[in-house]
């Protein structure tokens, strides 16, 4: 049986014997947050980032800062928009893409450890992502030696505290940290965030309708508590009739799943009336978006996002 509190106190002594100065890269999601407030409490001379890579969810990092403010946690923001999607562009093939965001979120981060004089950075990574690295389904953006790459080629030196326990577990330990259930029960949102939910290239204009449409569904499902809910721009186009005009427009795919350590998963049995609720809000709120479909994939075969 999984103990917290031991967890805890194991992960805190280990995180003591980091001597220098250390960033913690949080991205507002569950498994960065918990470790940030890890390490808040026993690393001297921590820095707390949070990298604008113009991919997050509508209002993300405003609210990402002023919650970890609340409890005591300076974050710096560091906009890095352009440079993302300077290094997207023109990219198609999703292996590709996720290469192009690491290479862009540790060349930053490197920069950021550069500026601050620090040697080790501490991130999220959880079990899950090595095993799905390693079992080469895809590279999650923040697995490195797993597949051969340096982390000093970056510049630094990565700790990895929460790399032995999966999602529930990690929630498990947010809770145990006294943290408010609005930072341990979000839902899981991947580090390259938007760009793992627009299929072909990622554009601000492309990211932006989907980061509206992920508003609608998590508006519409979160209240169902899936595991998780998303929404995901298609690269193809469909014919439709749109004020009276004929358009060729966007096709948004709603995906909500359930699942416990996001291994395997299970389409979750939205009601028809619900679906039917978001498509009408997808279509008037979003010009673009002409289809809305809703995927009913379990993983396996499928994985939960896109690319
Ligand atoms: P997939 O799509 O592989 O995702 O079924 C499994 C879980 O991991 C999340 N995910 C990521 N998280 N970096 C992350 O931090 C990534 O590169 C990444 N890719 C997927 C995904 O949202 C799901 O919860």
């Amino acid at each position: 049986m999984f103990d917290p509190d031991k967890y805890i106190e194991k992960k805190k002594d280990e995180l003591r014997e980091i001597k220098g100065r250390t960033v913690v890269a949080a991205s507002g999601g569950v498994d960065s947050t918990v470790c940030a407030f890890l390490a808040h409490t026993v690393v001297d001379d921590l820095k707390t980032v949070f990298i604008d890579d113009g991919l997050m969810r509508e209002g993300e990092p405003e609210q990402v800062s002023s919650l970890f403010k609340e409890r005591g946690l300076d974050i710096t923001v560091v906009n890095a928009q352009n440079e993302f999607f300077d290094s997207l562009k023109g990219i198609t093939d999703p292996e590709e893409k996720r290469k192009a965001f690491r290479n862009t979120f540790y060349t930053v981060l490197g920069r950021i450890l550069k500026d601050f004089k620090a040697k080790y950075m501490i991130q999220g990574t959880i079990a899950a992502d090595i095993k799905e690295t390693k079992g080469g389904i895809k590279t999650q953006h923040n697995v490195l030696e797993q597949i051969g790459i340096d982390p000093a080629t970056y510049g630094m030196t990565i700790v990895e505290p929460l790399k032995d326990i999966y999602k529930h577990e990690v929630r498990a330990v947010g809770r145990a940290l006294g943290l408010p259930e609005q930072l341990w029960d979000r839902i899981p949102f991947p580090g390259p965030g938007l760009a793992c939910r627009v299929v072909g290239e990622v554009t601000p204009e492309r990211t932006e309708v989907v980061r509206k449409a992920t508003k609608i569904v998590e508006e519409e499902l979160l209240e169902l508590k899936p595991f998780q809910v998303l929404a995901v721009l298609l690269n193809d186009k469909a014919t439709g009739m749109k004020n009276g005009n004929r358009i060729f427009g966007n096709i948004i795919a709603v995906r909500c799943v359930e699942s416990k350590d996001a291994l395997t998963a299970s389409p979750t049995n939205v009601p028809w009336k619900k679906l039917e609720k978001l498509r009408d809000r997808i279509l008037d709120e979003i010009p673009s978006v002409i289809k809305v479909v809703y995927d009913i994939t379990p993983k396996p075969p499928s994985t939960i996002e896109y690319i």
